[in-house]
């Protein structure tokens, strides 16, 4: 079965049971698709959903299936190995308070094993994991028992604890909705383990003989701080499974580089290459493939935040790329990784163009200052110099040491690192973390405060805001919006108290779910060229969506009226980047 088929599978199968369809959402978090948090792109499925899975009604139901384009860089250092990668894709079914744990666990055993709708996998290989408890939450017997039905007992195991994670517990950061999950593995071995006692299976798990390949949270926790503190509105369902994952158990290949999503890229970097490193021709495939869908949801490379993280991942091939050829054909590659990906993300057919360019710019640039560097790094730069003069990402440095068995000042690096960061007003906080900000009510206030100020910067400068992006805390809002100059004192002022009236005149905040173009008619603000499902919904501030005074396509969560924010005040009015000004508020 080739990766198209197995995604059109998932999703044609829990459609059939009533699910809606939704597209991906881009790789970068945003606000405006309801994520108010500080990561910087999607790390799993359940993130652009965390609004809906906090209680907000999604325009697609209750019973939602899609493709999540993820992208993790934590483990960057163990890409090349089987099964390591940057971008993946998790395929997801959910429940938003609608069914439970009997059919989430039917229905995975029934599209993994079944001959005619599934996978067909072998029932006898399969090996299945849940929740042994602990102080947050009791042991999950119910989904034991469901398993019995389906699964030996002898191959259901209950884990706790083992002194580094709780294998059965998923949770995004300190904050959010969590809870147990119960996840399947697939035996890869030739000749089949057979039943196994626990340690027999953990060992098996240890040695990478059986791989996980699917994972259903029973999400009806709240997080806050680290700590289990309620339940959720309703009991959702929440699963991931790897979609490279699911093509290697499919495709009979003991790792994600031989199957058909990769392959072909595989083959086209051996024949350029002059030295055959299959280490560093996965790392290569596997950072194009990432740079080319990052940039395709608009990412560009730069020192800060996002885009240092597309500049880590670029220059890092372009590096590997010298190692291995003294051709350049990072190009080619990414052309070819357009084509194999265009059906299912036809964005990057339309961004084609911007793909190449951004990219081929970035190589040049690299190129330009990598001999220079090179020199440099031998006469003993610092890590920083090397960073901030010749573009080289603390990685290239650091392998660079390894090849040379050197060590490097990484401590005085970060250091010097995080003044850089501050001074260019980014926040490196949670830069390369997961972890969702809380939806507490102090957000949500500061949400809803944000809409307003949106709508009140539009009023008061009298021409379009161009959203760049937002980032909320519980402390304090933050905007940033393309205009090009500094804004006077007099016209903060204007804005503050504008702001302050729509407060006082107490407006509810109401949401409409209608169909995406009958939404664009009603001329409500949304991020321009992106993508949104066929349903989206709009959340207005005033009695009906004609006399709002703001209206936005968004997510939530919002407070119900603008009474409950309290006085606005501007805290900080700066520039972020040539033509795009940042504004940082809070409600006192
Ligand atoms: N949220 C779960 C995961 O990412 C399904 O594994």
């Amino acid at each position: 079965m080739t990766a198209n088929e197995i995604r059109q599978k998932f999703l044609d199968f829990f459609a059939k049971r009533g699910h809606t369809v939704i597209p991906s959402a881009s790789l970068v978090t945003s606000e405006e698709k309801g994520v108010t948090d500080s990561t910087l792109f999607n790390t799993a499925g359940m993130q652009p959903l965390v609004p809906y899975l906090l209680g907000e009604d999604h325009p697609g139901g209750k019973r939602l299936v899609d493709v999540q384009k993820c992208v993790r860089t934590g483990d960057i250092d163990e890409v090349g190995d089987n099964t390591h990668l940057t971008f993946f894709e998790m395929m997801g079914n959910w429940s938003l308070g609608d069914y439970w744990k009997e059919e989430s666990i039917k229905w995975s055993y029934e599209l993994l094993t079944s001959k005619e709708e599934g996978f067909g996998l072998d029932p006898k290989r399969l090996y299945v994991t849940v929740f042994g408890g602990n102080t947050d939450a009791p042991a999950d017997n119910e989904s034991f028992e469901i398993w019995k039905k389906y699964i030996p007992e002898n191959r259901i195991y209950f884990l706790t604890w083992n002194g580094k994670k709780e294998p059965n517990w998923w949770e995004a950061g300190d904050n959010g909705p969590c809870g147990p999950d119960t996840e399947m593995f697939y035996d890869l071995t030739e000749e089949g383990l057979g039943d196994l006692t626990k340690e027999e299976y953990l060992k098996a798990d240890d040695e990478q003989k059986v791989v996980e390949i699917w994972n259903n949270v029973f999400m009806e926790y709240v997080k806050e701080s680290g700590k289990v503190v309620g339940k959720l509105k309703n009991k959702n369902v929440d699963t991931g499974s790897g979609l490279e994952r699911v093509c290697a158990v499919l495709q009979n290949k003991d790792n994600v580089f031989d199957t058909d999503l990769f392959a072909s890229i595989i083959k086209k970097i051996d024949q350029h290459s002059d030295l055959k490193d299959l280490r560093m021709q996965r790392i290569i495939a596997d950072h194009i493939r990432t740079a080319v869908f990052l940039i395709g949801d608009g990412v560009v490379p730069s020192n800060t935040a996002r885009g240092y993280i597309l500049r880590r991942i670029i220059r890092r091939a372009v590096r590997f790329e010298k190692q291995i050829s003294s051709k350049n054909f990072l190009s080619e590659l990414a052309t070819h990784v357009i084509d194999l990906y265009k059906e299912a993300y036809p964005e990057l057919s339309k961004n084609e163009n911007f793909i190449l360019n951004t990219l081929g710019e970035e190589e040049e640039r690299f190129e330009k200052t990598l001999e220079k560097g090179l020199k440099e790094f031998e006469k003993g730069e610092s890590p920083f110099v090397l960073f901030t003069t010749y573009g080289f990402p603390i990685e290239i440095t650091r392998e660079l040491a390894k090849e040379k068995g050197l060590t490097i000042d990484e401590a005085g690096f970060n250091e010097e690192f995080k003044k850089h960061q501050e001074l260019s007003q980014t926040s490196s906080a949670g830069m390369f973390k997961g972890g969702l900000a809380d939806a507490g009510e102090e957000t949500k206030r500061l949400h809803t405060a944000t809409h307003l100020l949106r709508q009140a910067l539009e009023d008061v400068l009298g021409e379009p805001i161009g959203q760049k992006g937002s980032n909320i805390t519980a402390e304090r809002l933050r905007f940033d919006f393309s205009f090009s100059r500094k804004l006077t004192d007099e016209e903060k002022k204007q804005v503050e108290d504008l702001v302050n009236q729509k407060i006082a005149e107490k407006l509810p905040m109401k949401k409409v779910v209608m169909k995406k173009e009958d939404a664009e008619k009603t001329g409500a603000a949304h991020v321009f060229g992106d993508k949104y499902g066929e349903d989206v919904s709009i959340y207005y501030i005033g009695e009906t969506l004609e006399t709002a005074y703001s209206k936005e396509f968004c997510g939530g969560p919002h407070v119900e009226n603008t009474g409950e924010l309290g006085a606005f005040k501007i805290t900080k009015e700066e520039a972020v980047s040539q033509g795009v000004r940042r504004i940082k508020a809070v409600l006192q």
